[in-house]
């Protein structure tokens, strides 16, 4: 199983682990036109698939959208297997402010 808490280069940038943000993974190729490191990003998928796609070897990334949102900690509530914040449907997609933008609480 590939961890999902590995560093990773993407061209002049060095993550420090291979979950990012969906919006983040919209290019592949380097300057050079070389294909970099590749993010899959799957909507809707469960979080026990999280890391399907790096196990098979199909991507060396992971994005999500909804649960990064959702979640200002995501990445420590991961590590720490804390229960994560549901994302709330009603407050995706609407022109609200910050309300389900920034409002979401972290686990401290
Ligand atoms: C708040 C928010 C804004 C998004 N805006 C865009 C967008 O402008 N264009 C786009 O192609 N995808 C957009 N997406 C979709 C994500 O890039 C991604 O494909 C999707 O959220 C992944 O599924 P997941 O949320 O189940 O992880 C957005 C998602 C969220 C949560």
């Amino acid at each position: 199983m590939t961890d999902l808490w590995t560093s990773v280069k993407i061209g002049d940038s060095v993550l420090d682990n291979r979950l990012v943000m969906a919006p983040m993974t919209r290019s592949r190729a380097l300057e050079s036109g070389v294909p970099g490191p590749l993010m899959v990003n799957r909507a809707n998928r469960p979080l026990e698939k999280l890391t399907i796609d790096l196990d098979n070897h199909v991507a060396d990334l992971v994005s999500v959208g909804h649960y990064a949102l959702a979640n200002p900690d995501l990445v420590a509530r991961l590590k720490n297997k804390i229960p994560l914040n549901k994302p709330n449907p009603d407050i995706i997609y609407v022109n609200n402010g910050a309300v389900g933008y920034t409002d979401y609480p972290t686990a401290d």
